[in-house]
């Protein structure tokens, strides 16, 4: 603990930190990015969402006020380690209250860590309705050069918005109508937009640092003629290899160096086409605009060509093994193994008869009081007692130190992008792209024994349908870590777990919550102290989390009795969605 204190100090000091304040009202502001009007949640008045930008070793300060006036919110930092300020992470019941109305409510970190990353919303689905925006950390000793740097978003884009659909997604109407299956984007959107154009000079190399921010979709991306080097994934630098298409699940990000051409004789075109594996044809809307077109712009007095084709996966699936990507530092594997969680996977009609997704069987519920607060106000002989946390949050506590596998298998035939908060994780084995209809393939006993020599490394992986992997991670920040897969609809059907991370240390580090964060709960009658069914005091009352709700109170999940015909909102009465519209996570 405190060599890695003294290592990190001795970096900031390296790059002379600044302090980055960001002020930032969020609240709805009316868009139409791809032609259709509706409501957006955008930040000062603006969406898309302004970047964040800051350089390796400052301090980042967020002063967020929530102007949405309906809704709560809260901003999850997407990559970001936040060692020792576990409580800046961001989703709403596991560190923090969601915001509600009219609260400020302060984020404030330091960036210990280079690369390309994202923020968004992370509390009911809210940021698949436009809360989202890039957050790029400079490096002034980056292992690559180039002249200069573009930042390209790809995101899914939804007519109704995401209260709405999660109701009707997670309805018995929608299990009985179509299985459970997920609402299917209206658009897809480069830079929150279509036909963009990008200027392009003549010799010169582009750092394209490229986010897939949908709530949903996997996207394709192509440049016409123009080869990418990359060097980046989530983070993590790595051995430039070339491609000439890249394949990027929700929430993963690439960084590419793009040689221009020598002359301005021509513009290029630019597609992301979504991947459309888990569109189910009942519910995909006719009109949907599956791919986007941009523009190489050399020369904006020439014609722009012709659009590429859309990309179909059905012909090619090569830019989606990202195993071939070789982590620049060539880190070996971590080691010795000191715990394997076995996780399975799964989907299934709950006693309600919605559709929620598990890991081992049980289904993330959010629990009475954010996970952190538990373990910062429990009793040290309780706090590594995972009965606290509630069974509905699915909570593995880790100790100190621990080298962890986690041994994923899928026993759903969808393939599912997992993401875990906080660590860019080494991916030990995975199943390749098969067959997604079963029976599920299972980890190789000796697995161990074909360790890569030098782990691709990332903060969000694919893991194919009815497939496996296995990746790992070394506990050495206190905190409550979430692992979910990052389709948004799947968080809202429960595909979560909280890992607690060395909660006696966590406890020794004494955290301070800010008064900001203290309001946020107070003003909702939410605890900040106690058992994850807010009990505290005895180590009986500790103990006791009768009442915990396995299930997913109906009111405000799945309530909806009428399916969206046509993803026509007009059918869809407005009504009550919970406590100021949104709940946890
Ligand atoms: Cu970007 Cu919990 O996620």
């Amino acid at each position: 603990m405190l060599r890695s204190l003294v290592v990190f100090g001795l970096q900031v000091l390296a790059v002379s930190a600044k302090t980055v304040t960001y002020n930032w009202e969020v609240d709805w502001v009316s868009v139409s990015p791809d032609g259709y009007v509706r409501s957006a949640v955008g930040i000062n008045g603006q969406w898309p969402c302004p970047s964040l930008l800051a350089d390796v070793g400052d301090r980042v300060i967020v002063n967020v006020k929530n102007s949405l006036v309906n809704e709560t919110t809260s901003i999850h930092f997407h990559g970001i380690f936040q060692h020792g300020s576990n409580q800046m992470d961001g989703p709403a019941m596991v560190t923090q209250c969601p915001i509600p109305p009219g609260e400020t409510f302060t984020y404030d970190f330091t960036l210990q860590q280079t690369g390309t990353y994202w923020y968004h919303a992370h509390v009911g689905g809210q940021y698949m309705d436009g809360f989202r925006g890039p957050l790029v950390i400079h490096d002034p000793k980056a292992p690559f050069s180039y002249d200069e740097e573009v930042v390209l978003t790809l995101s899914d884009w939804y007519h109704i918005q995401a209260p709405y659909l999660i109701q009707y997604f997670q309805s018995p109407l929608n299990e009985n109508l179509h299985g459970g299956s997920e609402p299917v984007p209206n658009a897809t959107l480069i830079n929150e937009a279509q036909n963009v154009h990008i200027p392009i000079e003549p010799n010169k190399a582009y750092l394209f640092r490229i986010i897939n921010m949908s709530g949903f979709a996997a996207q394709y991306f192509q440049f016409d003629q123009h080869e990418m080097s990359v060097v980046e994934i989530d983070g993590v630098y790595t051995h430039a290899h070339q491609v000439n298409q890249i394949f990027l699940t929700a929430a993963q990000r690439y960084s590419v160096i793009v040689k221009s051409k020598p002359n301005n004789n021509q513009n290029y075109a630019v597609i992301a086409s979504m991947n459309d594996d888990m569109f189910d044809p009942g519910v995909t809307p006719d009109d949907i605009d599956q791919s986007v077109n941009a523009w190489l712009v050399y020369d904006n007095t020439k014609p722009l060509p012709p659009p590429l084709q859309p990309i179909d996966d059905d012909v090619t699936q090569q830019s989606e093994d990202d195993m071939v990507f070789v982590p620049l530092d060539n880190q070996k594997p971590l080691g010795p193994v000191t715990m394997q969680i076995p996780l399975q996977v799964n989907f299934s009609a709950n006693a309600q008869n919605q559709n929620r997704g598990s890991f081992n069987n049980i289904s993330y519920n959010a629990p009475q009081v954010p996970t952190l607060y538990t373990a910062l106000s429990a009793p040290a002989d309780l706090v590594n007692n995972p009965l606290i946390y509630g069974a509905n949050t699915n909570p593995i506590v880790l100790k100190m130190g621990e080298v962890v596998d986690l041994l994923i298998t899928n026993y759903d035939g969808g393939a599912h992008p997992f993401h875990l908060h906080a660590h860019q994780f080494q991916v030990i084995a995975r199943s390749s792209w098969g067959p997604d209809n079963g029976p599920p393939l299972e980890i190789p006993t000796d697995y161990l024994a074909q360790e890569p020599a030098a782990p691709m490394r990332r903060d969000t992986l694919l893991i194919y349908g009815n497939g496996y992997a296995v990746i790992r991670f070394k506990v050495n920040d206190p905190g409550i870590t979430l692992f979910h897969c990052h389709i948004e609809w799947h968080v809202e059907a429960g595909l979560t777990l909280v890992f607690i991370e060395a909660p006696t240390e966590l406890q020794k580090m004494k955290l301070v919550l800010p008064q900001s964060h203290k309001d946020a709960c107070q003003k909702q009658g939410i605890s900040i102290t106690g058992n994850a069914m807010g009990r505290q005091g005895s180590e009986e009352n500790w103990l006791d989390l009768s009442g915990t709700a396995m299930l997913p109170a109906m009111d405000d999940w799945g309530a909806l009795v009428q399916p969206p015909a046509n993803n026509n909102p007009n059918v869809l009465a407005p009504r009550s969605l919970g406590r100021f519209g949104r709940r946890g996570i």
